[in-house]
This record gives C-alpha cells, structure tokens and sequence, in this order.
C-alpha cells in the first residue's frame, strides 16, 4: 500500500518527537506537550464539503424542522425500545440493528453535562469556558437506523462496574475519550471530592497514566498513554546514527501489565502513526533484534495491531474481560493541516448529507474488518467490540476544539487551530454512549450465562 503517503508532509518540519517513553513519562510537561502535541499532530486533510450552498441552508432548515418532528415521536418510546435488548440477547449489532450506522439529530435534551460542573476537564477540553461562542455543536444525539441506543445512565454504569476497573489505552485521542466518561459519570455522584486521581496526581499535568476512583464504587477509571500501544525505546547499539529510538512493533508498551487485567479495555490508536512522528523524528521500527530501515509506517502500523489482537487472545482472560478497540478518529483541518494554517474554526454545523467516503482512513481501518463466518477451518479468530466511530466522527467537522485550547490565554492564533481533539461536552460524548450500549450488552450476555461474542471476528496473522 501507499502507506502513509497522505500523511506525507512537504514543508520543513523541525519540531523534535517526544522521543523516549522516560521522558514522555516524567510528567512535568504541564498541559503544554499535550497543547503542543495537539499542534504537532498532523493534519488528515478532508475533502471540503462544500455542498451547503443556500440552497443547503434551506435543505439544512427543513431537516432540522423534520428532525424536531422525529424526536417527538421518538422520545414517547425512547424509554422503553432503548432497553429493549435487555430482555432478549438479540441486540445491536445482532437483531439487525447495527449502533454505528445512523445519523446525528438534534435533541435539545443534551449535552449531558455542563465542563463549570465537571472538574475532571483539562482545560485545553473546556471550549465554552474558553470563548467558544456557539453551543451547536453540543446539541446533537446519535441516532442508529434501525434501533434506539440505550439511554446512559451514570448510576447503572457505576453499579455494574462496583469494585472493577475500566481502562482506556491509547493517544491524547483517547484521553478526550477518558475524560468524558469522567464526567458523563461523576454526574451521577453528588461529592465530587469522592472521586479522586488515586496518586494525587492533576488532571492538567502530563502523566503516563491517571487513575480515577470513583470511591463510592470502588471503580477506577483509567488511562495510559500509549499512543503507538506498542514499545517505543531507545535504539540498539550498531544501527545508523538516525536512528534514534525505536518501535518494537513485537511487544506492547511496557504498561501493558496493569492494564491486561482490567475488567474493560479500551483501544485506540492511529494519530501518531505517521511519517511526522515517527521516522521524520528518527523512530524506526523494530521487530526481534533488527531495525527495519525500509519499513513503511503503514506496514509497521499492521503489525502492531495484530501484536495487540496476539496480546488479547495469549494474556487477557477474556471471561473477566471485555475488551474494546475504538477506530480512528478524523481529524477536520481545512486549507492545510495542523501546520500549515488548516482550519475548522467556521465549523458550525455537522455534515448531515449522505455517509462520507472511509477511503481516507482505511488503512486504519484494514486490520478490524470483520472476518465472514466462514467454514470455521479459519484457525486464528478474535472477536472483540469494535466502538465504529469513524463514519460517525467523520461528519462532525464541527465538534473540534479549533481556537479554543489555550485556556485563560484566549483563542490561538488563527494558524495554529487544533481539529484533531474536540470540545467537551461534545462528540467523544456519543461515543461513550456507545461505549455504554457495548458495556451494558456484554453484562446482559454475561448474566445470561451467554458466552461474550464480539461485535466483530478479526483475523490473526500467522
Ligand atoms: C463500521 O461502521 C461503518 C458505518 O456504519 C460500516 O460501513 C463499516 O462496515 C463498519 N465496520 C465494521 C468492521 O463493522
Ligand atoms: C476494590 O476493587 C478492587 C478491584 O478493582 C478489589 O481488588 C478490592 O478488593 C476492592 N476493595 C474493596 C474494599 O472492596
Ligand atoms: C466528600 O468526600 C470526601 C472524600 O471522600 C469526604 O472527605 C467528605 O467528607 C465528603 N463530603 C460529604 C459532604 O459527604
Ligand atoms: C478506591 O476507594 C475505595 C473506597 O475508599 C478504597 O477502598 C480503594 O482502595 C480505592 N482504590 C484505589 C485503587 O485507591
Ligand atoms: C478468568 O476470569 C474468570 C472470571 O473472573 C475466573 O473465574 C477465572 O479463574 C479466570 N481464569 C484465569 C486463568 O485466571
Ligand atoms: C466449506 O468449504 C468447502 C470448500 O471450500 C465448501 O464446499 C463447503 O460447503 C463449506 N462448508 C460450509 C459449512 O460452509
Ligand atoms: C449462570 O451460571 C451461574 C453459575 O454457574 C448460575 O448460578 C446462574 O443461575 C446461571 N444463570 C442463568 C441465567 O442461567
């Protein structure tokens, strides 16, 4: 494949990786190498869309109007067909209903929480607090074809997970993932000095992992910083001078023995795997003892994913726990990327045409296809939740932080915007409400005695 050709860049680019995982880990960066890492990522750019004429507003209007209408009738039975599933094991994903194909539709009922009320945001998160005008962005459900999402409801989450550990692993992505569940739980829990960063350690600073208790559950919340998932270390001796750390594509990231005996795990990855973070800055990949100079970062992107599914299926117990790989997440820079003045600060509205084209994300995407129920002398079959958020994501332009990450110092300079993290409350949001139809199946399935399965079967490498 062209491998990561789209993530090329053509101008200079000069600004070091932050190189080994010691110094990632020290902490002590502040908000800033995640600020700074924020302007770093590069841009994927997104064709424009640029059908909304007036002609659109007015498509725009009337959709919205009929979309009002939908939800009327919608929330009569929203209560109940949302919870259907819990009483017959026939449900999203089976039952015909896929959660993740659908639309995204109005509802004055959001957002589910208010960042003044949540302190568990970086402020890089707080869009409205830092001078974001509009709230559109924030109004807006997801709604699945052919079925209701179940209603998230913090205090049954909280419930289920008593005395178990919920863990995010992956890129500052999913860090923003994180740190919407915080808050869309701690809602849920009036003493907000009841749920505490295990170590003390700030939300804002820079730190490997953070571990929250939500101590009237006894859960923890969880994340790690691993945004290749794999080992990045420092290179063997004898290799070419440019090599200056490695990715050991054969071995997960040395975190990975607190996470594997979580109760639910949570992927993702993809935004650091480019040419930018990686060889540009002298990251090489590596597999045994040897440095593959020639190794195109797509290649090395396949094998560490398929490290992870090796991972799961040698070292998770899998009827402890659920494991979740969330897709990739699209970035929306405009006119450029992250570097070269792309924007998405006009960005009000999501894109409501039809599905938008995969292609730009598909070599992310290539390792999670679902395997056909073939004759079953298919050996090496994993089956995991996939959290399929890419299509969804990619029509919401409008939801990233753009001019608004830098706190009390006010919006960004126009040529440095970020549309690669989003706003909170905002779309990471939806995806933890999917997050919750996929939790509260496999408690359902497990209750039932019904052996967890997968939304998807994913093929092993030999
Ligand atoms: C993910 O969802 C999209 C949109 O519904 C769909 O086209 C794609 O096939 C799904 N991928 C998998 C692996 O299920
Ligand atoms: C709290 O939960 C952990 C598992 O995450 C468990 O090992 C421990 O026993 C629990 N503590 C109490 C007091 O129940
Ligand atoms: C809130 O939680 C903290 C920490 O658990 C505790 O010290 C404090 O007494 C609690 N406050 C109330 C009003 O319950
Ligand atoms: C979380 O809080 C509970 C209740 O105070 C406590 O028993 C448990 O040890 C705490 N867990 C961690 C990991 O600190
Ligand atoms: C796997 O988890 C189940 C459920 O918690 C437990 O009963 C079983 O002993 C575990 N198996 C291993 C090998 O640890
Ligand atoms: C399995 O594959 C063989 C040949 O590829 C085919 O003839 C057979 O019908 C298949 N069996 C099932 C159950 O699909
Ligand atoms: C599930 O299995 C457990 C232990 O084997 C048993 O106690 C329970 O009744 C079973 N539940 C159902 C719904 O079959």
């Amino acid at each position: 494949m062209g491998s990561s050709g789209s993530a090329v860049p053509s101008a200079n680019y000069s600004t070091p990786l932050a190189a080994s995982p010691a110094k990632r880990r020290s902490g002590g960066h502040g908000g800033w190498e995640e600020r700074s890492d924020a302007l770093r990522r590069l841009g994927r750019r997104v064709k424009p869309f640029e059908h909304f004429g007036a002609l659109g507003l007015f498509v725009l209007t009337a959709a919205l109007v009929f979309l009002l209408l939908l939800r009327l009738v919608h929330s009569d039975y929203y209560g109940v067909a949302g919870l259907a599933w819990e009483s017959g094991p026939a449900v999203g994903g089976g039952g015909g209903c896929d959660w993740f194909d659908g639309e995204w539709v109005w509802d004055e009922g959001y957002p589910l929480y208010e960042s003044v009320d949540c302190p568990f945001l970086d402020e890089g998160f707080r869009c409205s607090e830092n001078g974001r005008p509009d709230r559109m962005y924030t109004k807006w459900r997801w709604q699945p074809a052919g079925c209701d999402l179940p209603r998230f409801d913090p205090k049954k989450m909280l419930e289920k997970l008593r005395n178990r550990r919920l863990v995010f692993v992956g890129d500052s992505i999913g860090r923003n993932q994180w740190e919407s569940l915080l808050c869309m739980l701690s809602v849920a829990v009036s003493n907000k000095s009841s749920i505490y960063e295990v170590n003390g350690s700030p939300i804002t600073k820079h730190m490997g992992f953070l571990v929250f208790n939500f101590s009237d559950y006894n859960c923890t919340v969880e994340y790690y910083r691993a945004p290749f998932l794999v080992l990045q270390s420092r290179a063997p001796a004898g290799v070419p001078k440019k090599v200056k750390t490695t990715l050991k594509l054969d071995i997960l990231d040395w975190t990975s023995n607190r996470w594997k005996d979580a109760d639910i795990l949570v992927f993702n990855t993809g935004h650091w795997w480019n040419y930018e973070k990686t060889i540009r800055g002298g990251c090489y990949f590596q597999e045994g003892g040897q440095v593959k100079m020639e190794m195109s970062v797509n290649t090395a992107y396949q094998r560490s994913i398929q490290t992870l599914f090796e991972w799961i299926r040698k070292e998770v117990n899998r009827s402890k726990t659920q494991v979740i790989f969330r897709t990739y997440a699209p970035v929306h820079f405009r006119s450029g990327d992250w570097k070269t003045g792309g924007n998405c600060h006009l960005e009000t509205l999501p894109d409501l045409g039809p599905r938008l084209s995969l292609k730009p994300w598909s070599h992310f995407l290539r390792p999670l296809r679902n395997v056909p129920l073939e004759n079953s002398t298919a050996t090496k079959v994993l089956e995991l939740d996939l959290l399929n958020v890419t299509q969804m994501t990619a029509r919401r332009k409008d939801g990233h932080l753009s001019l608004f990450y830098l706190g009390k110092l006010g919006p960004s300079p126009l040529h440095r915007q970020d549309c690669s993290h989003w706003c909170l409350p905002g779309v990471p949001d939806t995806w933890n409400e999917l997050l919750y139809a996929l939790f509260m199946r496999s408690e359902f399935m497990r209750l039932q005695n019904v052996t967890v399965i997968g939304n998807t079967r994913v093929k092993l490498s030999e």
